[in-house]
């Protein structure tokens, strides 16, 4: 989504602000810009598109200045609603909504003020201006305007007259780092990230000053305030590609050492000083979006099976209005990639509200959840770069399986090693060489289907969001045994099915689905350990996969459908790493 670049030092702004908003172009935009100071005086270079179209400017003087990419919310992405937004002498970038940015926008519209844009974030220009003539002093005009805004916001702001960036955050990342360069601010660490700096994550409430070598922060009193600093590494996603042509194909190959590394940090410490709370969990509830959201799913599957815990898996959006129950000794697990998805931290705060402890499955250390979180389980993925999940999907389900093996362990349920699983996922990736040959009864479909029973389903599904997330194929990931109940009606031979079968107790039944959509003409692919099942008259094609326990399953049998989302993605056209319309961190509701 959005993301917020600032910098005043030595160097020149404009190829310090342009190389932090190329870091941050994987989280998706439609539009960016840059605004520079020099002399006093501000210069605003927008433009709808890629940062690229901004290169232009990088030769252009000023030594402060605040850059953007937006993912349009209020108004469409076009050059004038891109950000910086000026108004009068102040210019901001802005990350969130603002809530009530209509009725404010009414009284600046009865004081005689003209829009130039249809954003929120204007008008948070036109209030900071307002304050701002009253004294000079751009904090606290930052400050006042700040109190009348509902919603979140992270902003960073200039304004004529002064040399200095004014930081504010309100539920939507920020952080400042300090480095020999110059000070920096950015929504994301990627955009900061190099060895030597130091960063400060922002709290909500929190302002930040930033002048020549020095970044000040500040409570939502304006107290001076110190924030723990975190020593920042070179980035690493910054290794680029590699020897992959997009970051998608390199992530999925990266799944096994997401795999092992997470298991590893699972082992060490991640779980074991969570004992007494795990001891005491009686129900466990998971929150989360999108993949995540499978990955909670799957773990459902394994921790009901294997520890014989009751598990509720909530869509986090809709968790807030199901007005939840939440039974004393409920564990609340919130998964997250990014660690900065709105509905998942609006989530786990109300389960912490409700008394539950809450757990953050989040690969991103330094995020909102895992602040928020009583405890974390870190996800190891490393960078993920492209806008769909893989590598860390797979690295959820090892944190994830790693816990409901726990929780069995401390049950007396029996112990569930999970140390062969980086290997298994190496041996999958190599067995689906032919996936990519599977892609033109995909690329010309009229829609996907991926059936499963039991964690199969789970698997199935998060098949189904990938293929329609880089490839834009309409398709459903569905039980199996649901089908006949009304949506064979959708299936004919332009309507590949693949299915998924890694439980031998289940496969008999689910076949029962193959051969009912063979019977309707459609091409069967398949997915599974189980050899004999290929040779079926009904199977266009298959992928053997190794075996492993068949709760733990999806580890595996999602690698070919991820392969297969990749691939026709290719074969249509389509940018798998830039999928249109997404983005890769939500960070609004
Ligand atoms: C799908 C995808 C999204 C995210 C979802 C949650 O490939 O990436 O569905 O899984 O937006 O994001 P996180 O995990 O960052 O909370």
């Amino acid at each position: 989504m959005c993301g917020i670049v600032g910098y005043l030092g030595r160097e020149r702004a404009a190829p310090v602000l342009l190389g932090g908003l190329q870091k941050l172009e994987y989280r998706g935009y439609d539009s960016a810009g840059i605004a520079l100071m020099h002399d006093g005086a501000l210069t605003l270079i927008r433009r709808r598109g890629r940062v690229s179209e901004l290169q232009f400017a990088e030769g252009f003087l000023g030594n402060a200045g605040i850059g953007h990419t937006r993912w349009a919310t209020h108004g469409a992405p076009c050059e004038r609603n891109a950000h910086p937004q000026r108004f009068g002498k102040v210019c901001l970038v802005h990350n969130g909504i603002i809530e009530n940015a209509a009725r404010l926008k009414e009284q600046c519209l009865a004081r005689g003020e003209t829009f130039s844009s249809e954003t929120d974030s204007e008008v948070v220009a036109h209030l900071i201006d307002g304050e701002y003539a009253k004294d000079g002093d751009l904090l606290k005009a930052v400050r006042r305007a700040a109190r009348r805004l509902t919603g979140s916001y992270a902003l960073a702001v200039l304004a004529e007259g002064t040399e200095e960036i004014v930081c504010a955050r309100m539920r939507s990342p920020l952080v400042v780092a300090v480095g020999q360069e110059g000070v920096f601010a950015a929504s994301d660490m990627t955009a900061v990230a190099a060895a030597g700096r130091t960063a400060y994550v922002l709290e909500d409430g929190d302002f930040a000053r930033m002048t020549c070598g020095k970044a000040e922060l500040f409570d939502a009193s304006l107290v001076p305030v110190a924030r723990a600093p975190v020593p920042l590494a070179a980035e690493r996603s910054s290794d680029g590609k590699g020897a992959y042509p997009h970051f998608m194909r390199k992530e999925i190959a990266e799944v096994p050492q997401a795999v092992r590394a997470t298991l590893k940090g699972a082992r060490i410490g991640g779980l074991l000083a969570q004992n007494k709370v795990l001891c005491q969990t009686k129900y466990l509830h998971i929150v989360a979006c999108g993949t995540a959201y499978h990955s909670g799913l799957c773990m459902k599957a394994a921790c009901e099976r294997i520890a014989r815990i009751p598990v509720q898996v909530f869509l986090a959006s809709e968790y807030r209005y199901a007005e939840p129950i939440v039974p004393a000794d409920t564990l609340t697990v919130a998964v997250s990639q990014s660690g900065e998805t709105a509905d998942t931290l609006a989530a786990a705060e109300l389960a912490k509200e409700k008394g539950s402890f809450v757990l953050g499955v989040v690969n991103a250390p330094h995020s909102s959840l895992a602040r928020l979180a009583d405890a974390v389980l870190q996800t190891r993925a490393g960078t993920e770069i492209a806008v769909a999940a893989t590598k860390s999907f797979n690295a959820q389900l090892a944190a994830l399986y790693a816990l409901a093996a726990r929780l069995a362990k401390l049950r007396g349920k029996g112990t569930y090693p999970l140390g062969a699983f980086p290997a298994l996922c190496k041996e999958t990736l190599s067995a689906c060489e032919n996936v990519a040959a599977w892609v033109p009864r995909f690329a010309a479909a009229r829609c996907v289907f991926f059936l499963g029973r039991g964690a199969d389903r789970y698997a199935a599904l998060e098949g189904s969001l990938k293929l329609k997330e880089v490839s834009y194929l309409p398709g459903e990931g569905y039980a199996a045994g649901e089908l006949k109940h009304g949506t064979l009606a959708l299936v004919d031979e332009r309507t590949p099915v693949v299915a998924v079968i890694c439980d031998e107790a289940l496969a008999d039944k689910t076949m029962n689905a193959v051969h009912e959509v063979y019977a309707r003409g459609a091409p069967v692919f398949l997915v599974t350990p189980f050899r004999e099942l290929c040779r079926a008259r009904e199977v266009t094609a298959s992928v053997v996969i190794p075996h492993c326990m068949p709760v733990f399953a999806p580890m595996l049998s999602v690698i070919p459908l991820q392969l297969l989302a990749y691939h026709t993605a290719l074969a249509v056209g389509a940018d798998p790493d830039k999928p249109r319309n997404l983005a890769k961190s939500v960070t609004v509701e």
